[in-house]
């Protein structure tokens, strides 16, 4: 692939200007938003498309989420139940994705939705990724801007570190305050928790005043090994579950089991989330041979930190 020289710019008006401008171009930028960092581009220009799935390396039957400046925009693009309607108007802005059949005149790239009928939508919640999507005026579909399989971002650095000469900029917002991805949420026509992520599984659950079914992902019950496959995967391999750490490793703690470097001292989840992708990172540019993760409660966002590193974790090819 061609190298570009990639573009850091400022979270000012300049820098929002010169996004929506490269995004109007076909071209690709990264941008922050309160989960991770996306990897943005035209949601209704095929080439644009197919220019995200090269630069992450990303097999082409996995769709993208569309994000787009509020409720009202993304009426436009897909059909709203009662239910989705509900989760949009208690949890948008924020980090929570809605599946729903794509309107038939929607504009959007079949690329976006790999062929489906349907399409991932959500609005994100920080003030340059709304800037940014009211300057553009349009979709866009954005995954995490990391090379497929890797660490997501949660820092513009970690974006340069995987994807510096493959897209045209960075709109550097700093760190990402929940990071880790969205909560996806489908309808089969009852809702089905497709990722666990931002939005806790139990807040979506009182918001609806009925319980989610588990899609095949979010149950992590993979029928035969290796069915679960690696996914935000540091360099080290990972164990889990571990309260001290072996020779040879380096633990990642949580509360009480102290580790190397925490996810949290005080056993506060939110902040472990936060830290997460970035730790895994520094643990690898510590030159971690092996990486042992301390227990983490199995509820709330924790649901979502187990998911990402159960998959961290999965064997590799
Ligand atoms: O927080 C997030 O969701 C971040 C930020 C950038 O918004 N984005 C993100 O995108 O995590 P990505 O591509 O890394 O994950 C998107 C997930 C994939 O697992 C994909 O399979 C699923 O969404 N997805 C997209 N469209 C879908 C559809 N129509 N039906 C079912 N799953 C879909
Ligand atoms: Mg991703």
């Amino acid at each position: 692939m061609e190298q570009i020289d990639t573009r850091r710019l400022a979270p000012d008006s300049t820098g929002i200007a010169s996004a929506a401008e490269i995004l109007r171009n076909g071209g690709l930028v990264a941008f922050p938003t309160e989960t991770v960092y996306g990897l943005g581009a035209d949601a209704r220009n095929e080439a644009a498309v197919a220019g995200i799935y090269s630069a992450k390396g990303r097999p082409g039957f996995n769709p993208l989420i569309v994000h787009v400046a509020d409720l009202t925009s993304a009426t436009a693009f897909v059909t709203f139940n009662d239910v989705a309607r509900a989760l949009a108007e208690a949890f948008w802005p924020g980090p929570l994705t809605l599946v729903l059949p794509l309107n038939p005149a929607s504009g959007i790239s079949t690329r976006v939705t790999a062929g489906l009928p349907t399409l991932a939508v959500r609005v994100p919640a920080t003030n340059l990724a709304r800037d940014l999507l009211r300057a553009f005026d349009g979709p866009v579909a954005a995954p995490s801007a990391n090379p497929s399989g890797r660490v997501s971002p949660t820092a513009a650095d970690h974006v340069l570190d995987g994807l510096s000469g493959r897209i045209d900029a960075v709109l550097d917002g700093g760190t990402c305050n929940v990071g880790l991805e969205s909560t996806i949420i489908g309808f089969d026509p009852d809702p089905v928790l497709l990722r666990p992520g931002g939005v806790p599984a139990e807040a979506i659950e009182d918001a609806i005043g009925q319980k989610l079914n588990l899609g095949p992902v979010a149950s992590l019950a993979p029928s035969a090994p290796g069915q679960l496959a690696s996914h935000y995967a540091p360099n080290a391999p990972i164990r889990l579950n571990a309260t001290t750490a072996h020779e040879d490793e380096t633990l990642l703690g949580f509360g009480s089991v102290k580790g190397d470097l925490s996810l949290s001292d005080s056993g506060d989840l939110n902040e472990a989330a936060a830290n997460l992708f970035g730790m895994l990172r520094q643990l690898d540019d510590l030159g971690a041979r092996q990486i042992a993760v301390a227990p983490i409660p199995d509820h709330g966002i924790g649901r979502a930190i187990n998911d990402r590193l159960t998959r961290a974790a999965a064997p590799r090819d």
